[in-house]
C-alpha cells in the first residue's frame, strides 16, 4: 500500500493543483486531484491482466476546468437539481445560482467541484481533502467545512466517505461524479455493459429534469434493472422519460433503509472482464448514461469523448429534496453532521 503526493499543475491564478496515487498492494490504484477533489483515474485489470484506467476523464488541467462533464468530481453543496434554484429552511427562502439554462440550480453552481482543496495524506491508503464553503457562496445558506477522504483497500474497495458540517441550518446533498467504463473509453460506448440497480422505483421528472414527485415502480418498465440488462438494451425504448433525457438520467430509490450501507449497483463488462459494484448508505442514486456527451471533448490518451462512452452512478438524496416533502429530507441544523459512505468496488 502506498500513496504519493505529485505536482499535477497550475490553475490560471497559479494555485498548485496536487495528484495523489493510492496503490494496493493488487496493484490497483486510484489518482485524486485536488481540484474538485476529483477521482481523475482508477486502474485495474482486465480478465487478461492488462491494466485499464476505467475513468472517463481529462489529462489536462484545462479540459478539467472547462468540462462541463463534471467528471470525476465531488459535488456540493447540492447534487443533482434544484427546482428555480430556490428552496425553503424552516421559514426562510433561499434562492441560490440558477447555473442551468437560467432556471434549475445544477450540482451547486460548480462551487466544490471548481475549488482546488486542501489534501493531506492520512494513511498508507488514504487522502483526505477538505474544502471549506464560505456562508452565502451561490447563495447557499452557512459556513461549511467539508472532509472527503477516499481510501483504497486490498479488498479492492474505493471508499469515499463524506462528512460536512455548516454553523447555520442548510441542504446538504454531497456526491462524486465519477463516469466509468469498464473497457476504458478507448473501447467505445457502454451500452454493452451489464447494470443490475438494487432499485424498485425511480423518480420520473418534468423536461427540466426536475422530479415531479411520483415514486413510480420500475417493474414492467426501461427503468427495471433489477435484473442484470445491459445498459443499452432499453436506452432508445419509446418511453417519454428517456426520450426528454436522450437516455436515462434519472434518479433510482436504493432499496433498503438509507443511513446503512447497502447494495446499490452491480456493473460488468463481458468484453473486458471488469467489474464493478456500488454500495452506499444514500437513499438515491442517479443513472447518467452520458446522454449530452457529443464528440467535442478529447479525453485521456486522445480519446474524443462521444455519447454514452461512460456512465455515473451518483450516490445522492433525490433531485429537489428540499421542495419535495414526501422525499427523504437533507436539511441539517447548525453544527449538525452530514456524514455518508459510498464504495466502489472492482
Ligand atoms: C445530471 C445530467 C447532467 C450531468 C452533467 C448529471 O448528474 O443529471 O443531467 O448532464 O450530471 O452535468
Amino acid at each position: 500500500m502506498s500513496v504519493t503526493k505529485t505536482h499535477y499543475a497550475f490553475m490560471p491564478d497559479g494555485t498548485e493543483v496536487h495528484l495523489f496515487t493510492i496503490t494496493n498492494n493488487n496493484e490497483i490504484s486510484a489518482g485524486i486531484i485536488t481540484k474538485g477533489a476529483t477521482l481523475n483515474s482508477f486502474t485495474c485489470p482486465d480478465k487478461n491482466g492488462v491494466m485499464g484506467d476505467i475513468i472517463m476523464g481529462f489529462d489536462s488541467i484545462d479540459n478539467h476546468i472547462t468540462s462541463g462533464t463534471y467528471t470525476g468530481q465531488v459535488i456540493g453543496q447540492y447534487a443533482n437539481r434544484l427546482c428555480g434554484g430556490r428552496f425553503k429552511v424552516g421559514d426562510t427562502e433561499y434562492q441560490v445560482t440558477q447555473n442551468e439554462k437560467g432556471k434549475t440550480c445544477l450540482h451547486g453552481g460548480a462551487e466544490y467541484s471548481s475549488a482546488v482543496w486542501k489534501a493531506i495524506i492520512i494513511d498508507d491508503n488514504a487522502v483526505e481533502l477538505t474544502y471549506h464553503s464560505p456562508d452565502g457562496k451561490e447563495g447557499f445558506p452557512g459556513n461549511v467545512d467539508v472532509t472527503v477522504v477516499y481510501r483504497l483497500t486490498d479488498r479492492n474497495e474505493l471508499e469515499i466517505n463524506y462528512k460536512a458540517v455548516s454553523d447555520k441550518d442548510t441542504i446538504i446533498n454531497l456526491t462524486n461524479h465519477a463516469y466509468f467504463n469498464l473497457g476504458t473509453p478507448a473501447a467505445g460506448d457502454v451500452l454493452d455493459h451489464e447494470l443490475q440497480l438494487f432499485c424498485d422505483y425511480f423518480t420520473p421528472t418534468d423536461a427540466d429534469s426536475i422530479p415531479t414527485g411520483e415514486i413510480r415502480s420500475v417493474k414492467g418498465t426501461a427503468f427495471d434493472f433489477t435484473e442484470a440488462k445491459k445498459i443499452g438494451r432499453d436506452i432508445a425504448a419509446d418511453d417519454e422519460q428517456l426520450i426528454m433525457c436522450r437516455g436515462y438520467d434519472h434518479n433510482f430509490c436504493v432499496n433498503g433503509e438509507a443511513g446503512k450501507l447497502r447494495p446499490v449497483a452491480k456493473v460488468t463488462d463481458e468484453k473486458s472482464g471488469r467489474k464493478l459494484e456500488v454500495m452506499s448508505d444514500l437513499p438515491g442514486v442517479q443513472l447518467y448514461t452520458g446522454n449530452f456527451i457529443d464528440g467535442s471533448e478529447t479525453g485521456k490518451d486522445g480519446v474524443v469523448l462521444k455519447q454514452h462512452y461512460g456512465f455515473c452512478l451518483e450516490t445522492q438524496y433525490y433531485p429537489d429534496t428540499p421542495n419535495q416533502p414526501s422525499f427523504p429530507q437533507c436539511t441539517f441544523k447548525a453544527g449538525e453532521v452530514f456524514k455518508s459512505t459510498t464504495i466502489f468496488k472492482v
